[in-house]
């Protein structure tokens, strides 16, 4: 059974809003490596790269169910930041973000009864808690570190153990 033409939209819709969110974490990285942030730039890189397989995970999934892919235009993402915190901060907004539109595509999959895509989505409930929790833990250590350049080299170094995640 094909992908229904609204479920069509909205993956293609989805394709650019992990596409976007690659190009924003490459962004973020661009802004650590200019402040000789190491740890946390290869953070957004591991981030930015992660992104960009969620989106070829949707791409796949589109093309499998006989959908059409039609790739969105991706605007600029923003590129100056005030400080360590501010970076994470918009990262967490970003995966606010993303997690609302996976749950508006859920709905959207229940209310069809296209229960392979309800299916295929679930990964991506499940990722977005993982995500949400992982920024969330760094602003917190960040606020912890406010005011002590000692404590921020610290972070950038444990920043840098993050390991990769192949999605499943
Ligand atoms: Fe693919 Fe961070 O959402």
């Amino acid at each position: 059974m094909n992908i229904s033409k609204e479920l069509e939209t909205a993956l293609n819709e989805q394709i650019g809003i992990e596409f976007s969110a690659s190009q924003s974490y490459l962004s973020m990285a661009a802004y650590f490596e200019r402040k000789a942030f190491d740890g946390f730039a290869q953070w957004m890189h591991l981030q930015s790269s992660e992104e960009h397989q969620h989106a070829m995970k949707f791409y796949q999934y589109l093309n499998d169910r006989g959908g059409v892919a039609r790739l969105p235009a991706i605007e600029a993402p923003r590129w100056e930041y005030g400080s360590v915190r501010e970076v994470f901060e918009a990262s967490l907004e970003q995966e606010h973000s993303v997690t609302e539109n996976i749950y508006r595509l859920y709905k959207l999959a229940q209310d069809e009864s296209d229960f392979a895509t309800v299916s295929f989505l679930k990964w991506f409930v499940d990722e977005q808690v993982e995500e949400e929790k992982s920024v969330s833990d760094m602003i917190d250590k960040l606020k912890m570190a406010e005011g002590n350049p000692d404590s921020l080299l610290f972070l950038d170094r444990y920043a840098m153990e993050r390991k990769s995640e192949e999605p499943a």
